[in-house]
Parts: structure tokens; C-alpha cells; sequence
């Protein structure tokens, strides 16, 4: 279990996030702009969208532009039991009916992760039976280009760029349902702290699967100025027992020994899946370094009653329609990590220098 880090030495108002509009940009590497713009990218995340809700969110995405956007999972919601590919395919469709949405795929360059809800199975893993044919209604959805290679193999990580003013974000989007292992039930379903789940030591499960740990210790080698890893579960809070990295604790070390051994540095980690939105810090030491995760979880329907201790949570649970937005400063030196609300008013953030995301 991990030991959090004294609280931060620096907490900002953001107003200065807001109003950057100019910034937008609709390729996936954005060419430099004029010196005016600084160094800085910033890319929005969300997750858990019921496409029979309204989805007022998505609004307050497109006045913020982003130069980049994450679908980090259960982008619709199509799990019903037993699975129907055409129901997922009709869950698809009606969310792409859905005008401000729309607008966003068609002027922010974006990209797309499944969670379960997406997958076809709640909490499913490598056991679920439909997977191809999800996979390939997602591809379908997100319109993944006939060369992509997430169509020639398992699974649907991927990486993108994103680059302004010489500046680089990789992004690493981890798949943590298309291999996973089943997660070991708990006794006392619903008890705090062990609700669905309670961690499991045993060395033969795995999060990401053989294949995939090989690609993620490959990428994260690749010279960056920063690392944008995504996993639809969260991976760094503790305190709950739904579904987390913190389910395979043996695998939760293995990220971090990763990071260590990549020489990585500025690795930032988004999550969604809970209906909450947080953000949360772990001291990681296997890492090399604290690192942070954005939770970003709620464009339709927020946990409004959620609770929970969060030992690496920094700062309250977001329990309202939100969005997040990762920015990296690097003119300031200075990541930003926010949750946004409907009218794009900062509800939580946290900013910390850059030069703590590296080994000391
Ligand atoms: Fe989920």
C-alpha cells in the first residue's frame, strides 16, 4: 500500500485555462503556433456516457477546445446481459445522433478506449465471449483508419501524439479489458472498502496481458516530453473495492517498475469508469516518482452520493456532471490537472512542476 505525499505545494485558480480557444486545433500533431500561444498542451478526457441522457458536457468541451480529446470508456452503455452485438451497434448509433457530440468529433481531433460498459460485459475481462464482435463495433464507431493496427491484433491499444511548438505528449492508451483476468469476488458485497472486489496477489492474473506489457515497456521508451498514459480503470486509488488496478496488486507494481525502468519521465495517468470525478497522487517509489491520475467519470450520471476515504485522493470527490482536462505547461514548467463543469467552470484542480514527474 502506498504512502501519500504531503499535500501540494501549489494550488491556482485556473482561470487562466479558460478562454483558449485559440489554442484549437483539428490535426492529431498540431504544427507550432505564434509565440503569443506558449508551450502548452492541453488534452480533455471523459468517460461514462449514457447515450439515452442528455449530454449537456459536451458543450463546455468545444468552448474549452482542447488541442486533443480521450474517450476513456463506457462511451455508451450496451452490457446488457445476455450481450447483443446489435444492441451495442443501436447504442452507437443513438450517440452519434447526439448534436453536440457530433460537433466535437468533427472539430477535435480525439481518440477512443472501451471499458466494460462498451465492451458488452460489466467488469468483463479476457472471459468475455463477444469481445470480436464489440471490437469490431467499436472500430466501426470510432472510425479506426483501414491501417490502423489495432485491426491487425487483439485488443485495441494504441498510441497517439500530440505536438505543438516542438513539444511532444505521447499518449498511451491501455487496454484493460481485452486480456484481463477474473477478479476475485468479495465476501461481503457492498461493504466499504471491499464492495465488488478485494485484491488478489496471485501471480498468474494479469491486467494487461502478456503482449500488451511488452508493447507498454516498447512505448514508453520513445522520447517524449511527457507521457499521457490511459487505463478505462483507475489505477492509483485505493480505499474502494470496485473495479482498480488495485484489484491485481502484483500488476499495479509491475506499471510502476515499468515506468522506473523506461527511464519515462512526466508520465501522467486518466482514468474513468467510477462515476466520480478525482484526482489522486501516489508516492510510487517503484515509479522513480510520485505520479498522478486524473479521474475524469461523469458526463451524464454522476454518483451524486458517492463517499469514500480515497487515501490517495487529493481533494474532495467531484459528484457532478464533469469533464477533466490534462495540461501540460511547458513554458510555465507546470502540469494542471482539472475537472470541469457544464458551464466550464473549474469544480477541482491541482498543479504541480513538471520536474517532480522524474527521478530525483
Ligand atoms: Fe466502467
Amino acid at each position: 500500500m502506498s504512502t501519500p505525499l504531503p499535500p501540494l505545494r501549489r494550488r491556482r485558480v485556473l482561470g487562466a485555462l479558460a478562454g483558449s480557444a485559440a489554442l484549437a486545433g483539428c490535426a492529431q500533431t498540431v504544427p507550432g503556433g505564434g509565440a503569443a500561444s506558449g508551450a502548452r498542451i492541453r488534452i480533455g478526457v471523459a468517460s461514462c456516457c449514457d447515450q439515452t441522457k442528455p449530454q449537456p458536457i459536451w458543450d463546455a468541451v468545444l468552448a474549452e477546445a482542447p488541442d486533443f480529446f480521450v474517450f476513456a470508456g463506457d462511451n455508451v452503455y450496451a452490457s446488457r446481459q445476455p450481450f447483443d452485438v446489435a444492441e451495442l451497434r443501436a447504442a452507437y448509433a443513438l450517440q452519434s445522433r447526439v448534436a453536440n457530440f457530433q460537433r466535437l468529433r468533427s472539430t477535435l481531433p480525439h481518440t477512443a478506449i472501451w471499458d466494460d460498459h462498451d465492451y458488452g460485459l460489466n467488469d468483463g475481462g479476457a472471459d468475455f465471449a463477444h469481445r470480436e464482435a464489440s471490437k469490431a463495433a467499436f472500430v466501426d464507431f470510432w472510425q479506426v483508419p483501414a491501417d490502423d493496427e489495432r485491426h491487425g491484433r487483439p485488443g485495441l491499444n494504441h498510441v497517439r501524439w500530440v505536438e505543438r511548438e516542438g513539444r511532444r505528449v505521447q499518449l498511451i492508451v491501455l487496454d484493460a479489458r481485452w486480456w484481463r483476468s477474473p477478479l476475485k469476488r468479495t465476501d461481503q458485497r457492498g461493504a466499504p472498502g471491499k464492495e465488488r472486489y478485494v485484491p488478489d496477489a496471485d501471480s498468474a492474473k494479469t491486467m494487461l496481458g502478456a503482449e500488451q506489457w511488452a508493447w507498454l515497456e516498447q512505448r514508453l521508451r520513445e522520447p517524449a516530453d511527457a507521457h499521457l498514459v490511459v487505463s478505462g480503470v483507475q489505477l492509483l486509488a485505493e480505499g474502494h473495492g470496485f473495479e482498480s488496478w488495485s484489484n491485481l496488486p502484483l500488476e499495479r507494481e509491475r506499471f510502476f517498475r515499468t515506468v522506473k525502468a523506461s527511464g519515462a519521465r512526466g508520465v501522467v495517468l486518466a482514468s474513468g469508469d467510477r462515476h466520480i470525478g478525482g484526482l489522486y497522487q501516489h508516492a510510487a517509489l517503484d515509479a522513480g516518482y510520485a505520479l498522478w491520475e486524473i479521474t475524469s467519470s461523469g458526463v451524464t450520471h454522476p454518483w451524486t452520493t458517492a463517499n469514500e476515504p480515497g487515501p490517495n485522493r487529493i481533494g474532495p470527490l467531484v459528484r457532478e456532471r464533469h469533464y477533466g482536462v490534462v495540461e501540460f505547461d511547458f513554458a510555465a514548467g507546470e502540469l494542471t490537472l482539472a475537472l470541469r463543469g457544464e458551464a466550464n467552470q473549474v469544480l477541482h484542480a491541482h498543479s504541480v512542476p513538471l520536474a517532480a514527474l522524474q527521478p530525483a
